[in-house]
């Protein structure tokens, strides 16, 4: 005859589909009775009519079904009191939802924080920032991290097109569940505003927009958060900076003088900020004519080396001009995850491995400016 112990032990392979999490461990299930081979499990909605029940409801009955003799399962539904869901949003955080002084906590400033932030950033727009940060951030879920991507620009945000995701992410007291593509949590303003109309703000919305996308966001546990910056030196980056003063940063550029200058200048930010600069992408570097096999060098050479040099730091790769990264970007298939293998790829994970290996260690981090 089946045990309520085992009963428990097959629940705990449920999660909750909308916080990643069994639901054992959530308080979501509230009674087990086991009544010879019948099963009744009363489970606990986080939020009432939750849109997930049925998929719930099928779930437990599955994995309760695995126990040997049972036969039948009874899935009873509930929802929490006010006072329960609270109790879940804290464990789900892994803390306080706000700091003593009544500030938002952005768990990735946090001194024990095990996620490394990279900040992607480039002088001026259309260098390819957010295809390489869509590639990157598939080259290294791809390698098994854990991944998230920030789209932080606001004004200009073109994660969601680029990784093939739309839909309203859905909130959980107060918490924002971001969406998923590719093995990488997404989130960006283009989930929440309407597409057809842009997004106009100045600084206090933006700087409120990001913190409540750092801190209001359930990310989970990740190895490594992507944050896809507007061109240039402007109130976003300078927030993000001070919201993340222990992220890294990558620069992007082409390889011509004229993008290299302005680079350097967004790469000179990170001395005011403490963010630090962690290596250079030179992209759209060589074109492969693919009827002669002949190299073009469209946009000149030697920007990313220069860049590098002058920013005391490393070339991490040169990323040829290749049409199906393109064509993969408005697809909402990023070239990595469509086309793993293409010599344009090959060079795009070498980077993410470069990146991989470098983990930041914990000393000598300082700590998160006052907001
Ligand atoms: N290496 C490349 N080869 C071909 N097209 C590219 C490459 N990198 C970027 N693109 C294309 O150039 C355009 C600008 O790239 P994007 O990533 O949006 O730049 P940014 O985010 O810096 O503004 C996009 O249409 C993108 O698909
Ligand atoms: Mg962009």
């Amino acid at each position: 005859m089946p045990t309520r112990d085992q009963v428990l032990e097959a629940l705990a392979t449920v999660n909750d589909p909308e916080i990643g999490k069994p639901i054992t461990e959530l308080d979501m299930v509230a009674d087990v009775q086991v009544d010879g081979a019948r099963v009744g499990v009363h489970v606990l909605l986080t939020v009432p009519g939750c849109p997930m029940k049925d998929r719930i409801t099928r779930d437990v009955t599955a994995a309760v079904k695995t126990v040997a003799g049972v036969e039948t399962v009874d899935v009873a539904l509930g929802s929490m009191n006010d006072q329960q869901r609270a109790a879940v949003t804290q464990k789900v955080r892994g803390g306080p939802e706000k700091a003593p002084g009544g500030q938002p906590v952005i768990p990735f400033a946090q001194v024990d924080s095990q996620t490394k932030v990279i900040a992607v950033a480039s002088g001026k727009g259309g260098v390819g920032k957010s295809s390489i940060t869509t590639n990157l951030a598939v080259a290294l879920a791809r390698d098994g991290f854990e991944v998230g991507i920030l789209d932080a620009d606001i004004w200009g945000y073109s994660i969601p097109r680029m990784m093939g995701v739309s839909g309203r992410p859905v909130a959980f007291n107060n918490m924002v569940m971001p969406l998923q593509a590719h093995g990488c949590k997404i989130i960006s303003i283009g989930f929440f505003v309407d597409t057809e109309r842009p997004v106009i703000w100045r600084g206090p919305m933006l700087h409120r927009a990001l913190q409540q996308f750092l801190a209001d966001v359930h990310w989970g546990d990740l190895d490594f958060l992507l944050c896809d910056l507007p061109p240039g030196t402007g109130d976003i980056a300078i927030s993000l900076a001070q919201m993340l003063p222990n992220a890294d940063m990558v620069l992007v550029t082409t390889p011509q003088q004229a993008a290299q200058r302005v680079a350097l200048r967004a790469g000179q930010m990170t001395a005011q900020t403490g963010m630090k600069v962690v290596g250079v992408v030179e992209n759209m570097a060589t074109f492969v004519a693919p009827d002669t096999g002949r190299e073009y060098r469209i946009f000149g050479e030697g920007g990313g080396q220069l860049l590098a040099a002058e920013l005391d730091t490393e070339l991490l790769g040169s990323i040829p001009i290749d049409p199906r990264l393109r064509e993969g970007a408005d697809a909402g298939v990023p070239l990595v995850a469509g086309d793993p293998d293409s010599p344009t790829s090959q060079r795009i994970v070498d980077v993410a491995k470069r990146l991989g290996r470098s983990k930041r260690s914990l000393v000598g981090r300082s700590l998160p400016l006052a907001l």
